[in-house]
């Protein structure tokens, strides 16, 4: 057991014997394959493996919520989604919301109350005689990642998250899974909108960011696109719109999430109260089809047609893809992503441990210019906001450029 002495001074003194693991927040597909890896490349190196389930909460219960993961419990989960560890997007132990009978509770001013269940959170990890942690999350995880590697936990990080939006990685396992289901999707709503001649919205995750949306927009040939980072003109979709109906008859258009709907009243995102990160989006392409239905159909000629004697009324019907994008079977590309994400953080743990220089730790594996490498977690995340440690979209970009090109229209 270790004794009264921060877990990095001991790890400093004695190595790497047993390392812990644990997935938070949104669930995304490959983090199975992660865990795989880390524990079969642990065993390489004669290191035992730690699972922590239920994200950070599992750090705070301790005791034998804590198990040992061993080979023959990763054997077949390379292609399961989930997490056998299970997650967590709501349990910042920095910041934790206290509870009561009568759920979280508030002061007089109707503000949560927080505890600090960090240092508990840190006892449980040293009293398991945990040397070092693989934390596998995405900006809020790696968050609370580098505040505990501040406290003196050995900390390596790995990339997650279906929106491709952190910083310093050029990408994360998960993406590539999300934006498959969403071609997917494209397809199939495809042949329903030529059918009725219609206008199909099409909604996908990304929070703050369109990388999904505009991948998807890319890969399945969609007219439209509409991102938060380039917002769009309500009038110009419109008109682009019936231009579409005009040529083809129908038109297929990719929402991200995150983008505002056109009147402000028409769609409210929704809020976890006491989650980090309390936005939570969703419908928003309900709100955007309701209001591009209503102003298609405002316009007619003298026989009273909004298009054409065959699209004499035009229809928008909004699919959102929802968390089937994120669950299930990942595909090949992010497992073999997820496979050299959990390798190589097992490697850097092991390779890159130097006690001259506090055993290189607080730092995230990630994917640049096709090389793996770390990069510090104080640079992951740089900002106090979440969304300054996003990377978004750049509206500028060549794959913006690329959907311009093909005609696909940002609606601005
Ligand atoms: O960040 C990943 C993500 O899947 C987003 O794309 C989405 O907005 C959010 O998580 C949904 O979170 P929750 O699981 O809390 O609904």
């Amino acid at each position: 057991m270790i004794q009264e002495e921060r877990i990095i001074e001991h790890t400093l003194k004695h190595g790497i014997k047993r390392i812990g693991i644990m997935t938070g927040g949104g669930d995304c597909p490959g983090l199975n394959a992660v865990i795989r890896a880390v524990v079969l490349m642990a065993d390489k190196y004669g290191v035992e493996v730690i699972g922590i389930p239920y994200g950070y909460r599992g750090m705070l219960l301790g005791g034998d919520y804590f198990h040992k993961i061993t080979k023959s419990d990763v054997l077949g989960i390379i292609e399961q989604g989930g997490t056998i560890l299970h997650s967590s997007n709501k349990d910042n132990l920095f910041k934790y919301p206290r509870r009561d009978q009568n759920g979280l509770q508030h002061d007089a001013d109707g503000n949560l109350i927080y505890d600090d269940f960090s240092s508990v959170a840190v006892e449980n990890l040293r009293k398991a005689d945990i040397d070092a942690m693989v934390i596998v999350g995405g900006d809020g995880t790696l968050t609370s990642g580098r505040d505990y590697s501040r406290m003196g936990v050995p900390v390596i990080g790995v990339p997650k998250t279906i929106d491709n939006d952190l910083r310093s990685t050029d990408v994360t396992f998960g993406f590539d899974t999300a934006v498959s289901r969403c071609v997917a999707a494209v397809e199939s709503v495809r042949t329903t909108g030529e059918a009725h001649s219609r206008v199909m919205f099409i909604e996908v995750m990304g929070r703050n960011a369109g990388h999904i949306a505009l991948n998807t927009a890319i890969s399945g040939g969609a007219d439209m696109v509409l991102i938060p980072e380039i917002p769009y003109d309500p009038q110009k979709m419109v008109a682009q719109l019936r231009k579409c109906l005009v040529n083809h008859g129908d038109a297929i258009v990719i929402v991200s999430e995150g983008v505002k709907a056109p009147d402000k009243n028409s769609y409210t995102a929704k809020i976890v109260e006491g989650s980090p990160d309390a936005i939570r989006f969703g419908g928003v392409s309900g709100a955007i089809a309701d209001y591009v239905e209503k102003a298609l159909n405002s316009t007619r000629d003298e026989h009273g047609y909004a298009i054409n004697e065959v699209l004499m009324d035009v229809e928008c019907r909004a699919t959102n893809v929802g968390y089937a994008q994120r669950g299930g079977v990942p595909t090949a590309n992010d497992r073999l992503l997820s496979t050299r994400f959990g390798a190589h953080a097992v490697h850097a743990l092991m390779e890159e441990f130097n006690p001259d220089e506090k055993g290189n730790f607080g730092r995230m594996v990630a994917m640049r210019e096709g090389h793996l490498t770390t990069v510090s977690l104080e640079q992951v995340i740089a900002s106090n906001s979440m969304i300054g440690n996003q990377r978004r979209v750049d509206p500028n970009g060549e794959l913006v450029q690329l959907a311009r090109n093909i005609q696909i229209s940002f609606g601005d």
